[in-house]
């Protein structure tokens, strides 16, 4: 049975003292019940160091939100997997469909931070997912199927059985419009093929995959409920501990 995993991708907000304060109220609040699954906050780079000092000792970890794949140099305004591990990150989000529509991130790049991620020790969350128009069309499959096989290029059956993939549907990201989790589970388990097709049975099976876009307390368990979904990456929920808390708790309860 694979662990549950939600993470908080807070995106380009809070302060370095709301986010400690945010970060402090979820160690508080969720101490006790987080056992049984993983639970990562990504807040922006500025605040990591601090979030990931406020939270040092409990069981919730510390993500990036991006990362550069070369080591060091010139690169102006990149940040290297080193760097994000001498923060107090163990996990880094890659590809984000806002990467991929708003700075020109290309499969390729998502490989070569992952490779880097992976070498660096960092646990890499790979973000898929088709736009409406791809929907529409119907080449969500194929779209996101491309993501993968370019995502996990070269990457090592070992490694690979490590990373999660969240899928994303674009247009359910920051839109109130959340998938069903009939559809997004379907969207899993192609994933999942993919993944075995590339791999092998045991690696498919080992890899997480998240549900992400418009992830809520109240629906997180319609997506906790399917068989190939083992957690959600939550971005506009994860701001407020309460909500974040209340979708942590509902997955907890939705596998047990
Ligand atoms: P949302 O964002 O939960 O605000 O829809 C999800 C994400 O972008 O990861």
């Amino acid at each position: 049975m694979r662990r549950s995993i939600v993470a908080g991708n807070w995106k380009m907000n809070k302060t370095i003292p709301d986010g400690v304060e945010l970060a402090g109220a979820l160690s508080d609040g969720a101490g006790e019940f987080i056992d049984s699954c993983d639970v990562v906050l990504c807040p922006p780079f500025t605040a990591v160091k601090a979030v990931a000092d406020r939270i040092l000792g409990s069981e919730i970890d510390v993500g990036a939100q991006d990362v550069h794949w070369e080591s060091s140099g010139a690169f102006t305004g990149e940040v290297s997997c080193e760097m994000l591990v001498d923060a107090g990150c163990s996990w880094v989000i890659i590809g984000h469909s806002e990467r991929r529509a708003m700075f020109g991130e290309t499969d390729d790049a998502v490989n070569k931070k992952m490779k880097a991620a992976i070498s660096a020790g960092l646990k890499p969350v790979i973000c898929v997912g088709e736009t409406l128009a791809q929907r529409e069309e119907g080449s969500a499959s194929e779209v996101v199927r491309r993501q993968v096989k370019g995502a996990f290029a070269g990457v090592s059956g070992e490694d690979a059985s490590k990373a999660v993939v969240a899928y994303e549907p674009v247009w359910a990201i920051g839109t109130g419009r959340a998938s069903t989790g009939e559809d997004a589970n379907a969207m899993a388990r192609m994933i999942r093929d993919t993944l075995a097709e590339l791999y092998s049975h045991d690696v498919s099976e080992a890899v997480r995959i998240q549900y992400g876009g418009s992830v809520k307390p109240g629906n997180m368990a319609e997506f906790a409920q399917q068989p190939e979904i083992d957690g959600a990456l939550v971005g506009g929920a994860s701001l407020k501990a309460d909500d974040f808390i209340g979708i942590i708790r509902a997955m907890i309860d939705s596998k047990k």
